[in-house]
């Protein structure tokens, strides 16, 4: 049910040579969550976080802007609201594959998500979660979509000739990724909202987060 990529280095040949190994996991759950209705709800309360929260917004280098759900992301924690509360569970079930498929045992592990709408012609730009050793995985959920990719790039091929993983956006499609991996998204070209949810996971607790497992 999983499929799980890595980007792995070479055995080093010098001292110097980069040694890396980070992931990207993917799972379908569009069998087991309606996404119609997680679509409504996010849009719904789009417009009453918008308009709660006007101050200390940041767009997290997304350039989505001010005027963003995005640039709220600190205010909430979309795992807190009731309406999430099955995709919450797929959630953990896919992170719980992906960690036995490792195995690797990771208790506790803390969650905080948000969402992103994104209309015609907005992009997400790069940008990147956790650097520090706290990192863990990050994860995208696509909600509403219409032929767009997010790009994840190799963390130490980033300049001259990036290497960049696409991954095609279909919905109810879930992505988890090592937390440390720069991406970014294509250009929003349909009519309707694009709409993802983003989280980070953590091993302690951090801002609004709140248990996974
Ligand atoms: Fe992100």
């Amino acid at each position: 049910m999983i499929n799980v990529y890595q980007i792995k280095s070479e055995e080093p040949k010098t001292p110097f040579a980069p040694v890396y190994n980070y992931y990207i996991c993917t799972a379908d759950i569009s069998t087991l969550i309606d996404f119609n209705d997680i679509r409504n709800v996010i849009l719904k309360k789009e417009k009453e976080i918008i308009k709660k929260y006007d101050t200390g917004l940041n767009d997290a280098y997304t350039e989505l802007g001010h005027n963003s759900l995005t640039s709220r992301f600190e205010h909430y924690n979309i795992f807190d609201w009731p309406e999430m509360f099955n995709l919450k569970s797929a959630v953990k079930s896919i992170h719980d594959m992906f960690i036995d498929y490792l195995k690797l045992q990771t208790k506790p592990v803390y969650i905080n998500g948000w969402a992103n709408v994104m209309r015609k012609g907005e992009q997400i730009k790069t940008h990147i979660h956790n650097v520090d050793e706290t990192c863990y995985l990050g994860g995208h959920i696509c909600v509403a979509c219409d032929q767009s990719s997010t790009f994840y790039i190799n963390p130490v091929n980033t300049i001259n000739d990036p290497e960049i993983f696409e991954i095609e956006n279909k919905v109810g499609q879930i992505t988890l990724f090592s937390n440390c991996i720069p991406h970014y998204t294509s250009k929003h070209s349909g009519d309707s909202e694009r709409i993802t949810m983003a989280f980070d996971m953590n091993i302690a607790k951090k801002g609004n987060s709140n248990v996974l497992l």
